[in-house]
């Protein structure tokens, strides 16, 4: 009898941190490696969040709490949607877990029946498929073209759907795109889902705040009421105030969603940590000038990979609205040899020649169910953003 279970079977490990881990490795031998491949701030938490910690560990919160979330955070939760999104939620529509990861997790494990689907728009976050296959579910997928902004048009949701159908999961900005959906994008997806009232909207909204130009954020429940009753709004603290470490994500929702899932995690997990919570309170309640000084950061690096790339042979990169990332196409590298004799016949060749030799890590777009790309994380300083983006140069002009 074979140790491991047949679900795990269905499943792959992040591909994200597989190549993370190989950068790692090299840089362990001594080599001069780059790795953008990571999706987090390389900013530390903003000093106000770390004291809160500090202060709830002397304040005595060092045990067990509500397991889906203190009410304290809770509330700060519903006044965030209140604030920033116009959505009126109450306490017990919310829920609070280990990081947006665990949302999600919680969402389709609570939900999904085998042969249910769920619709993801490609290119999308690596663990979305596997979590749903995890879950038992199908994932089925389309494609968001470069050509349309990498967003999904509603005439393929329309098609997509069927009545197996139980989410379509959004994520504005993407990753791994940096894509935003806009509120006319958003109002043509509405309008199919008004259509398809058996269809649940699971809104991965963990990028929010990081969105550039004139770029203005919406979330689905926001732009048309009429789907709130199926929605789960997704966000966290992670992306948006550097506590990827600290691992805080919440959801909301109709309560009866809500119930279920906190339902599975106290069989799971139980509650976040005590300590996150009361520093993720903070982030919330506290001043937040964070968000806008590292928004313009972001921006500029933005700019800079963007230009970077697209002084590259071969590569095209659009301009994204937001998130960390860049999705470049190498569509004109394909079938070409590089300077060591590797020969491109795939963004995963791309990425592996590009590793070895030059030392510059990202991720092949594969993994995210587009090619041939690969993503950038340019969460990094303008100085190693300037020294990778010279690399792939020099690599590019080496193909032949
Ligand atoms: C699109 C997307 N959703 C959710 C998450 C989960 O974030 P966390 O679990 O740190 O809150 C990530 C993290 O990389 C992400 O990129």
């Amino acid at each position: 009898m074979s140790l491991l279970s047949q679900t795990l079977a269905r499943v792959k490990p992040s591909p994200t941190i597989a190549i993370t881990g190989r950068a790692r490795e090299l840089a362990a031998e001594g080599r001069d490696i780059i790795s953008l491949s990571a999706g987090e701030p390389d900013f530390d938490t903003p000093a106000h969040i770390r004291e809160a910690a500090k202060a709830a560990i002397d304040a005595g919160h060092t045990r067990y709490t509500a397991v889906d979330g203190i009410p304290e955070l809770k509330r700060a939760i519903c006044d965030k949607f209140a604030r920033e999104n116009g959505l009126d939620y109450k306490p017990s529509q919310v829920t609070v877990g280990t990081g947006g990861k665990q949302i999600l997790y919680n969402a389709l494990m609570a939900t999904l029946n085998p042969g249910d689907e769920v619709i993801i728009p490609a290119p999308y976050w690596v663990s979305y498929p596997d979590m749903v296959l995890l879950a038992g579910g199908t994932p089925v997928v389309i494609e968001g073209a470069m050509q349309n902004g990498y967003r999904i048009t509603p005439e393929q949701l329309e098609a997509a759907i069927t009545p197996r159908t139980k989410w379509v999961i959004l994520n504005s900005p993407s990753n791994p795109t940096g894509a935003g959906y806009g509120e006319d994008h958003l109002r043509g997806l509405a309008d199919v889902l008004m259509r398809h009232p058996h269809v649940w909207i699971l809104s991965d909204d963990i990028y929010e705040h990081l969105v550039f130009d004139d770029f203005r954020f919406v979330t689905p429940a926001q732009v048309e009421p009429g789907l709130k009753s199926r929605t789960l709004t997704m966000n966290g603290v992670s992306k948006a105030y550097a506590m990827t470490g600290w691992r805080i994500g919440y959801g909301a929702g109709p309560e009866e969603l809500i119930r279920a899932m906190a339902k599975l995690q106290s069989q799971s997990t139980s509650n976040p940590c005590s300590i996150s919570q009361y520093a993720a309170l903070a982030a919330l309640e506290g001043p937040q000038d964070y968000i806008n000084e590292s928004r313009a950061v972001f921006q500029r690096r933005r700019d800079l990979v963007v230009a970077g790339l697209n002084a590259c042979p071969g590569i095209d990169c659009p301009v994204p609205q937001g998130a960390f990332y860049v999705y470049p196409s190498i569509a004109a590298l394909i079938g070409k040899t590089s300077a060591a004799g590797t020969v491109i016949v795939d963004d995963e060749a791309f990425a592996t020649a590009l590793l070895d030799e030059t030392g510059v890590a990202v991720v092949f777009g594969a993994a995210f169910g587009l090619s041939p790309h690969f993503r950038i994380s340019y969460a990094t300083s303008d100085e190693v953003l300037a020294d990778a983006c010279a690399r792939i140069k020099r690599f590019c002009e080496g193909l032949r």
